[in-house]
């Protein structure tokens, strides 16, 4: 049920998937420092995310005007200290970003061309801390295989939203993003076919 306040978007996947998605976060960020949120849409993320990471900087960031708006309501609705205010950030344009202690996107690779994930890749490189987190989390296929059919029939639609998205190959970023100095640390499958993929960045 929703719990948005008023001038908040939400989404029922983002209310899904936000706890079991933590619960994995939780072996895997850092103990302190400024988690990036990229592409945090309606805020429902960063609102649940800065509430069970207190010791952490939560900095949503989001391109569209309207759902950074969304975001801030849901920032001002939850009261959290380490909520940060959100930032205007299209990951294939310069980041206003300079360091992160961690990087976190959800549902961003399959709805984006995929140029924006080579962005995030080279970009994630370059801002955060030796042996700090990547995290990803989406539909993918493995080996160039669709993981379901389910995941095939989202492909055909996310292609109808648009002809440059499409559910991205695990397999092939990873090989990308070896060349970039960040290594798998752990691939976690997920409810609904999708999966949780954590890459650390090398020295
Ligand atoms: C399916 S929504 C996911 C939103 C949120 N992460 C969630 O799980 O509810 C995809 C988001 O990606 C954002 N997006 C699309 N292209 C982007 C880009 N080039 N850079 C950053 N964000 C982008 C959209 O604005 C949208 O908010």
């Amino acid at each position: 049920m929703s719990d948005a306040p008023p001038g908040a978007l939400f989404f029922g996947a983002a209310d899904r998937n936000k706890q079991p998605i933590a619960d994995v976060l939780t072996g895997v960020l850092p103990s302190a420092g400024t988690v990036v949120e990229l592409a945090s849409g309606g805020g429902q993320h960063a609102a649940y995310m800065s509430g069970r990471f207190p010791h952490l900087t939560w900095q949503p960031t989001e391109p569209e005007a309207a759902r950074r708006a969304s975001i801030e309501a849901w920032r001002q609705h939850v009261n959290n200290p380490n909520l940060a205010a959100p930032l205007e950030l299209d990951v294939q344009q310069p980041w206003p970003i300079d360091v992160a202690d961690a990087i976190y996107a959800c549902n961003l690779l399959h709805v984006s061309a995929r140029s924006a994930s080579s962005a995030v890749l080279s970009a994630s490189a370059r801002v955060l801390r030796v042996g700090a987190p990547l995290c990803i989390y989406g539909p993918f296929k493995r080996h160039g295989a669709f993981t379901t059919p389910s995941n095939a029939a989202f492909d055909v639609t996310v292609r109808g939203w648009h002809p440059s998205y499409g559910i991205r190959d695990l397999d092939e970023l990873i090989v990308e993003a070896q060349g970039h100095d960040l290594h798998i640390d752990r691939i976690e499958e997920m409810p609904a076919n999708n999966f949780l993929v954590v890459w650390r960045r090398g020295r």
